[in-house]
């Protein structure tokens, strides 16, 4: 049997998932303050759902998705992200009456892609979604919640937030039109990969990484130029609007995201700390998804961030609670010792028992474990309704009574 781990999957040892679980928490509850309550969508959806939305053309759909058929022939995908699988919650528990919508999810996400540090095949997104409004403004409150995620993190000095439009429907068209003809003009000095986009999806080419490619894009138009008014307008809003919050921000014409649900705004939180994987937080405007997947006319907005990536950067501990160690001295005072920890725990406090090696050796135990204090519990002093404790930190160790115990430990 290969007992490694599937390439581009990791284990979360205890450490490990209780960091996820601070990032996780803090995220909650900021996102929380600004009315986004977690839902949760199923890990595979039917195959449709992720095809038509993020794109034929996209990365995602053409070489990363897990697709299989179950054993009653159903083509299904683990989901690459969590956006389709919202819409589609949207429309098939008829939520368009309880817009606006604002909902939080997070778990598990599955890409085939080359696994390389923070990047994984399956990796963690918690996200928001904010369905209904078409103003701009939610936008901002979208983008608002990620900053102050990112703030109370510790992590938003270190990222910096691009931002473009791009543009609706008719701007964009307009636009692609315009590039495509400028990028036939320079075809042949094109990356191979830049030339396949320029068929199959031209707007990725200003992705490109290649600096053959940067080079030329130097000179090809830019979006800004094709906005029409109702483009210009709700773009403006957002910049303003941020400004006002003393957001941060760096307008990138060249920002144009990998998935098609997009239009209008787009952003990026990105770090300089974690290599070429430098998105941290990402998202943006998707207005047509949910009437292309048949449901009524609903505008949206939101943004995902790589939990992993959060992890990596978050400076912050976990910090469980301090469990306190009881000690039976002796075999005849094990099962007090058990029954006792029972007790505590009930009453809220963690406990470790430790009832074999000799004394000593427990102790460091206890230390080692981080207990505050150890309950040595001995013949006698059970018999008197007393325990000897030793508070660890100040190395002072006194009786108390089994009844007083509780409130002992708590204070
Ligand atoms: P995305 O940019 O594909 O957007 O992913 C969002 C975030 O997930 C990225 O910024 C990154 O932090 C993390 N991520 C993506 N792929 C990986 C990977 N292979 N390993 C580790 N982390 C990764 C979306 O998924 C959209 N659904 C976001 C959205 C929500 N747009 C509107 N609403």
């Amino acid at each position: 049997m290969n007992l490694q781990s599937v390439r581009g999957t990791q284990d979360f040892l205890p450490e490990a998932q209780a960091k996820h679980n601070l990032v996780v928490d803090i995220a909650r509850s900021v996102v929380g303050r600004f009315g986004f309550y977690e839902m949760a969508t199923p890990i595979f959806e039917f195959s449709e759902v992720f095809k038509r939305t993020l794109g034929e053309a996209s990365d995602i759909v053409s070489k990363e998705m897990y697709t299989f058929k179950d054993r009653n022939d159903e083509e299904l995908t683990l989901r690459p992200e969590g956006t389709a699988g919202i819409a589609r919650a949207f429309i098939s528990e008829g939520l368009s009456q309880r817009t606006p919508l604002k909902v939080m999810y997070q778990g598990p996400m599955f890409r085939y892609e080359r696994p390389q540090k923070g990047r994984y095949r399956q990796f963690h997104q918690l996200g928001i979604e904010l369905l209904g409004p078409a103003s701009g403004m939610a936008d901002v409150e979208c983008i608002a919640a990620g900053f102050m995620v990112l703030n109370e993190l510790k992590i938003a000095e270190s990222c910096s937030l691009e931002i473009n439009s791009i543009g609706d429907e008719e701007s964009r068209r307009n636009y692609i039109a315009a590039l495509v003809k400028y990028l036939k003009g320079v075809q042949d000095q094109l990356s191979a990969d830049s030339q396949k986009r320029l068929e199959q999806n031209p707007l990725r080419i200003l992705d490109s990484k290649d600096e053959k490619d940067q080079a030329l894009l130097k000179s090809a138009p830019l979006i800004n130029e094709f906005y029409n008014e109702e483009s210009k307008r709700s773009y403006a809003q957002i910049i303003s609007a941020l400004k006002a919050m003393s957001i941060p921000f760096n307008e990138n014409p060249l920002l144009v995201r990998g998935l098609d649900y997009y239009s209008h705004c787009v952003f990026e939180f990105r770090t300089q700390q974690l290599g070429a994987q430098d998105a941290v937080l990402s998202g943006g405007r998707y207005d047509q998804l949910i009437k292309t997947m048949g449901g009524p006319a609903t505008p949206g907005v939101g943004w995902a961030a790589g939990l992993e990536r959060l992890s990596m950067l978050c400076p912050l501990e976990a910090k469980p609670a301090r469990p306190v160690a009881i000690l039976p001295i002796h075999e005849s005072t094990e099962q007090e010792a058990f029954k006792l920890a029972y007790e505590l725990r009930s009453k809220g406090l963690p406990c470790e028992v430790h009832f074999s090696g000799n004394m000593s050796k427990r102790m460091k135990k206890a230390v080692a474990q981080n207990c505050f204090a150890a309950v040595i519990l001995g013949p006698d002093e059970i018999q008197k309704g007393e325990a000897s404790v030793k508070f660890l930190d100040q190395g002072e160790q006194k009786s108390i009574r089994l009844t007083d115990l509780f409130s002992a430990l708590r204070s």
